[in-house]
């Protein structure tokens, strides 16, 4: 566990930087031509021109842009930095809680980039140099080489996700589950345990409030669903595979859309 000052420390952190900024900045990086070599070259020449700034030399989160998005809502203020890859825990992931990520993963969560969070879009890198930068930041944490991916689970939408029937299901789940302790009962992540949510960084973390913005882990019925089986490691979000089954996670996924004012 760091503290936040420590990480503060290692950061000079620069504020000023818009992120359009270091768009700017990241296209002029990534704009020399990639000679031919070995994929670990370009992997650390993909990452040197467009995540490092971010991410650290080192991968351990502690690049020049230290605090790239910052919340504040009820009084309380969070942060958002970008991942430390020494670590090797992975918050969006196809894989069970606790398990590395699959390639697919990686990606996917490179290629979309993350909302609400400052982790770009990289939908312009073509595929060879998304192939490389992903085996690149796996150098940076001795995980890799001891434990393998985990198997991606496996997603099978039932038809009455969404119906009046399943989201009031859901209702109940949400309440007896205690989902509410982080979220808030109306959703709007304000529960009475949010000042003391903190993530494996010692960080604060922000529950997700339905009712704004967009999932950091994807924008589909399929995604929220994921979320509630994988957890989102790293952070208070627990995996509820093991305490819910699998009709009851899917009646979570209506209550949430429900919560997010996407059915009645
Ligand atoms: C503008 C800053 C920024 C840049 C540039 C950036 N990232 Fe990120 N990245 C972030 C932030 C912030 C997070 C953490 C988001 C969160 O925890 O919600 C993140 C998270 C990640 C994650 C973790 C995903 C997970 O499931 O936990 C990966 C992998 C990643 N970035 C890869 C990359 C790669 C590869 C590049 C370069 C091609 C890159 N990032 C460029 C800010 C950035
Ligand atoms: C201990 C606190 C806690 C509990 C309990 C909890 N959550 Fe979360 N949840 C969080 C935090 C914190 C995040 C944000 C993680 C992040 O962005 O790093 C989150 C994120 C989410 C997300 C958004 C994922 C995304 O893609 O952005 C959904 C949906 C969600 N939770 C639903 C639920 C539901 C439903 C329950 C109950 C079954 C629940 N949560 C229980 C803390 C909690």
């Amino acid at each position: 566990m760091r503290s936040i000052a420590k990480r503060e420390r290692g950061r000079g952190v620069c504020l000023g930087l818009s992120i359009a900024g270091i768009t700017a900045w990241t296209l002029f990086a990534g704009a020399d031509a990639f000679g031919a070599g070995s994929e670990a070259d370009l992997g650390k020449k993909v990452y040197a021109s467009r995540c490092g700034i971010c991410h650290g030399d080192k991968g351990d989160g502690k690049g020049l842009v230290g605090i790239i998005h910052r919340v504040e809502k009820r009084g309380l203020t969070w942060v958002t930095y970008p991942r430390d890859f020494t670590a090797g825990i992975f918050k969006f992931r196809s894989t069970m809680t606790g398990e590395l990520p699959t390639d697919a993963d990686l990606d996917r969560v490179i290629r979309n980039g993350i909302p609400r969070s400052g982790m770009p879009s990289h939908i312009d890198v073509p595929a060879a140099e998304i192939k490389a930068v992903i085996a690149y930041i796996k150098s940076f944490s001795p995980r890799w080489k001891q434990d393998k991916p985990g198997k991606s689970i496996a997603i099978k939408k039932p038809a009455a996700v969404g119906s009046g029937a399943s989201v009031a299901k859901g209702e109940k789940i949400w309440k007896d589950m205690k989902c509410w302790e982080c979220h808030g009962e109306k959703g709007v992540g304000d529960g009475p345990s949010v000042a003391t949510l903190k993530d494996d960084w010692g960080d604060p973390s922000v529950p997700f409030d339905f009712t704004s913005g967009a999932l950091k882990g994807g924008p589909d019925i399929e995604d929220i669903y994921r979320t509630f089986t994988t957890g989102v490691d790293g952070s208070p979000m627990p995996s509820y595979a093991d305490s819910l089954g699998e009709a009851d996670r899917w009646h979570l996924v209506s209550y949430s859309l429900k919560l997010m004012g996407k059915v009645k």
